[in-house]
């Protein structure tokens, strides 16, 4: 099949190299001239493990092609995929206007049947926007879809290839047979595609990472709870995840979740339920607890070192929002680096991927270092924000000899207690005795 998809972010890229990988003949367009040119180029401008072989394979068969050009972009397409952008407003809200701009200049450009697919995270009632809005000027029949990509950064062409379900959100017996179709090669080993209205499918997405970071907060509850009681929330998590309703997934309490969609996503459907007049409590409890939560072993370095963190060196493992990615969107490590500066703390910092991307924001108010060893010289304390698997077996004899005091703040629970307790090491992580 001939498909399009508009916007090569995240969700899109991976659309559109997977539906390649897949035989299909796929044309990406977007806007921004220097990301087409470097993709033309054969250059990808995000991080994600796999997907170069996949990038390069279909390029060279001429099945995956990229233009800033939309009309030549969606020429022949029977298939278009809406990946867009859809930030959120300044209430909170997501910001359609990539989309409802694109939808207007569809209209007049399609030149057949064609299926419109919403990718993006959008709102209840999108694609009913983006069908009107398309509707204005189209001279053809064409049907508009909802179709939430489920894909997690760091796993995204896992995720893609061999999805847990693929939720289709239309009526028109004529669009479910095309994706149908599309869909086959990714849903061989008895994964459902799962057809419903497109409201559904748009509520579909939001319940799905709503639920998801409610069960991560949760769980960070349940650990605060545990260090006051005295219990280890990684047995409680062991004792509740074998219990098949519960699940054994997303339950690690550690201080707090990121990335580009939990937060987002939270904040919108809050945002859509005050629309409606519903008060849903649990998404302002979620949002709440996990800003707190972030910052949740400050207070605790500070006390270490009885507030006084002024000319103190704290190293930092882990940037990234969370391993194999390099996206620091609303990463634990910003405002954990942010408070540590203000305290006087000079920042020492590593990470395999993100790096680059904190250079940006901090400048040189931190020193980045190029290894995990190297953020440790000199420094007086060890502060954990990401789970990288690099992290979890360190040589302890050298992050002794490097380390000015042995005590580490682990927000990702990385350690054994009694191993560190062993190696003699004032050691702090989350939901467990210190
Ligand atoms: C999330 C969803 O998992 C995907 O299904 C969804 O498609 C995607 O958002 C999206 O809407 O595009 P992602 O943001 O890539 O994917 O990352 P996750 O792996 O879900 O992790 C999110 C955050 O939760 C990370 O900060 C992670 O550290 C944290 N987390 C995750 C925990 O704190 N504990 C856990 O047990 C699991």
């Amino acid at each position: 099949m001939k498909i399009a998809v508009v916007g090569t972010g995240y969700v899109g890229l991976v659309t559109g190299t997977c539906f390649a990988e897949t035989g299909n003949e796929v044309t990406c367009v977007d806007i921004d001239v220097k990301k087409v040119e470097k993709l033309k180029n054969g250059i990808i401008p995000i991080y994600e493990p796999g997907l170069d072989i996949l990038f390069e394979r279909n390029i060279k068969a001429k099945r995956l092609r990229f233009t800033t050009d939309l009309a030549e972009g969606i020429k022949e397409a029977q298939i278009i995929f809406l990946a867009l952008p859809t930030p959120p407003g300044e209430d909170g809200s997501a910001d359609l206007k990539y989309i409802l701009k694109v939808s207007d200049d569809l209209g007049p450009l399609l030149q057949d049947y064609t299926v419109i697919i919403d990718k993006s995270t959008v709102p209840v009632g999108t694609a009913e926007k983006v069908r009107d809005r398309i509707a204005k000027n189209a001279k053809v029949e064409f049907d508009v879809v909802s179709n939430p990509e489920f894909l997690r950064e760091g796993v995204a062409v896992e995720d893609f290839m061999k999805p847990d379900r693929v939720v289709i959100g239309t009526e028109s017996e004529k669009a479910q047979k095309v994706l149908t179709h599309l869909y086959n090669p990714l849903v061989r080993q008895g994964n459902p595609i799962i057809f419903m209205d497109e409201r559904s499918a748009e509520m579909t997405k939001y319940a799905a990472n709503a639920f998801l970071a409610t069960k991560i907060t949760f769980m960070n509850e349940i650990a605060n709870l545990c260090e006051k009681v005295g219990a280890n929330v990684d047995h409680v998590r062991m004792g509740i995840g074998s219990d098949s309703r519960i699940g054994k997934r997303f339950l690690f309490a550690g201080i707090g979740y990121g990335g580009s969609c939990f937060p987002k996503d939270v904040q919108a459907l809050a945002k859509t339920s005050e629309e409606y007049n519903y008060d849903f409590k649990i998404l302002q409890s979620v949002m709440e607890v996990n800003e707190i939560q972030k910052t949740k072993l400050i207070p605790k370095i500070k006390d270490y070192f009885d507030g006084a963190l002024k000319g103190k060196t704290i190293a930092v493992w882990g940037l990234a929002f969370k391993p194999y990615t390099d996206d620091i969107r609303e990463a634990p490590s910003l405002i954990n680096i942010k408070e540590l500066l203000e305290a006087g703390a000079k920042v020492k910092a590593y990470d395999p991927e993100a790096a680059e991307n904190v250079k940006n924001i901090f400048g040189n108010k931190i020193t980045l270092t190029d290894g995990p060893y190297s953020a440790l010289e000199n420094a007086d304390a060890l502060l954990i924000v990401t789970e990288w698997p690099l992290f979890r077996t360190p040589d302890f004899g050298v992050v002794s000899k490097l380390l000015k005091n042995k005590v580490i703040f682990d927000g990702r629970n990385l350690f054994d207690i009694a191993e560190m307790k062993e190696l003699g090491y004032t050691y702090y992580s989350i939901g467990r005795e210190t």
